[in-house]
């Protein structure tokens, strides 16, 4: 059984080509055109798409070895993302599976990343997480923990009340005038920066939800006070910054998810969203299976960031069940 996924919800063109739930195939085109804005330009990403998705699921099914006539089922993210971008991704979808005349899968984008631990290289690719397992989804959009009970059943048990932690790192990179997007300058910094340089308020609110707005106000106040003294002060010291900033994130994601472990009994612990790609956090959480014997998922670097992957796997379970889409589904921003 060969299914197609594509994924168009962010900045993020790709398509993927999965057999019997196994990866052939998985193409990701980034857009660049960002880069001079500082953040995601939503009228830019739709147009960028377009040009995108053509070559791309092209590439896909071709490195997959197979034609599109192979096909059995067509998988697309419908929401939550940019109304624009998840536009093209589902447009091109319906219009795919009607002109071969086979069925659609509807994926939501954060489901997908909870389940990207389930994306299978090669039929010996058997380290995949036991039902119920605790997920901390990390993005530039969510902080979430969410308690998997299995493919479809999913809970959200504590959440931002405000900024996401991707978002927190992006806006604190942005005022050190160091580009976007911030997650990968301000992890390659703080691998050469003194993690107890500097403190930065931590949130204290109640359950399992998180905060990082007053985070992001500490970290500017700061800055602002040592500019004063010290107008070179981000240059002379932005390693000791990035790694006392991700430090404090890691810290604060870190203590929720242990409450959630002790609380619930649950020692499978997964990390999933494009965060999860840093090595502050993947480290703690190598740090905490040894220290705690939690059994940790950390996905590869490249199901990490939005890729199609993560949508064909949850795409063929919904498949298995005949969890098939209208073609008049509609996509949506947000849950
Ligand atoms: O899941 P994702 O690709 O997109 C959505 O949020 O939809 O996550 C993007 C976020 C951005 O905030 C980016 O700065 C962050 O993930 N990120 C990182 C790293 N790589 C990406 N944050 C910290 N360290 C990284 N290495």
């Amino acid at each position: 059984m060969y299914i197609l996924a594509i994924e168009s919800s962010c900045d993020d063109t790709s398509a993927a080509v999965l057999r019997d739930g196994i990866l052939l195939s998985n193409v990701t085109a980034s857009q660049a055109v960002h880069e001079a804005y500082g953040g995601v330009v939503p009228e830019l990403a739709s147009r960028a798409h377009q040009q995108n998705i053509v070559p791309v699921v092209d590439q896909a099914i071709k490195r997959a070895g197979i034609t599109k006539a192979d096909l059995n089922a067509v998988a697309f993210t419908r929401g939550p993302g940019l109304m624009g971008s998840l536009l093209v991704g589902v447009s091109f979808a319906k219009g795919f599976a009607r002109s071969l005349g086979i069925p659609m899968v509807d994926v939501n984008h954060l489901q997908g990343h909870v389940l990207a631990h389930f994306i299978r290289e090669s039929e010996d690719d058997h380290d995949q997480p036991e039902f119920p397992y605790l997920c901390l989804l990390v993005s530039g959009g969510n902080s979430q923990i969410v308690k998997v009970n299995s493919y479809k059943d999913m809970e959200i048990i504590g959440q931002t009340i405000d900024d996401a932690a991707g978002e927190a790192i992006d806006k604190c990179s942005k005022v050190m005038g160091l580009g976007y997007p911030g997650g990968p300058i301000i992890d390659r910094l703080a691998r050469q920066g003194n993690p107890d340089a500097y403190q930065f308020s931590k949130p204290n609110i109640p359950g399992y939800d998180y905060s990082f707005s007053g985070l992001k106000t500490s970290f500017l106040y700061n800055l602002r006070d040592w500019l004063k003294d010290d107008p070179d002060f981000i240059e002379h010291h932005k390693e000791d910054l990035a790694a006392s900033l991700e430090k404090t994130i890691v810290d604060i994601l870190m203590k929720k998810l242990r409450q959630a472990v002790k609380d619930t009994g649950i020692n499978q612990v997964a990390v999933a969203g494009g965060v999860s790609a840093n090595n502050g956090l993947r480290n703690a959480f190598k740090d905490h299976a040894k220290r705690y014997g939690w059994k940790i998922f950390i996905p590869k670097f490249s199901y990490t960031t939005d890729n199609a992957a993560m949508i064909g796997i949850t795409g063929y379970f919904k498949y298995l069940d005949k969890d098939f889409a209208s073609i008049d589904l509609p996509a949506y921003a947000r849950v």
